[in-house]
């Protein structure tokens, strides 16, 4: 069974998010995977995900309320299959923070979508809720290439 660490900053915004669209993405498509999140940055550990990105959330349909944000560790680079970052600034610092015997395969959440490879989810910490949003529409179109490359069956129920 595949297993997919999300990291962003906070663990609050963006890598919640991701968690919920893949999570919920697998579960419509019958495929088996173990995901997580997690920030590089502990400002925000042991809280709940950003009201907003609660919001946007439930708005689809998925209630993130019980996520709670942990810093990423360097057993996370043994433990998962793949760590994907939100954007360039949490790779670079996945990269320094890895151990020399890291298993897991490092990416960035765009290279996942056709046509967005390398490119950087925005940060909506800072905007109005229209930026989660967008960032709901990008982690959700990841987690569908996530869960095409992890064999999808191809059910759309
Ligand atoms: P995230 O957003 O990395 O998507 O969870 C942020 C949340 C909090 C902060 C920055 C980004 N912060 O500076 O506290």
């Amino acid at each position: 069974m595949p297993s997919i660490l999300f990291v962003c900053l906070g663990n609050i915004c963006r890598s919640p998010l991701a968690e919920a669209a893949l999570r919920e993405e697998a579960r419509r498509r019958g495929v088996d995977v173990v995901v997580d999140s997690a920030g590089t940055g502990d400002w925000h550990a042991g809280e709940p995900p950003d009201e907003r990105a609660i919001a946007v959330a439930a708005r689809h349909g998925v209630d993130i309320g019980a996520l709670r944000a942990r810093q990423v560790t360097r057993a996370d680079f043994t433990r998962f299959d793949h760590i994907v970052a939100l954007d360039h600034e949490n790779l670079k610092n996945l990269r320094r923070l890895a151990p020399a015997n890291a298993t897991a395969e490092l990416s960035l959440l765009l290279d996942h979508v056709p046509g967005r490879e390398g490119q950087a989810v925005t940060d909506p910490w800072f905007g109005d809720a229209s930026g989660f949003d967008v960032t709901w529409a990008e982690v959700t179109a990841a987690a569908r290439g996530l869960v095409e490359r992890f064999g999808g069956r191809g059910s759309r129920d």
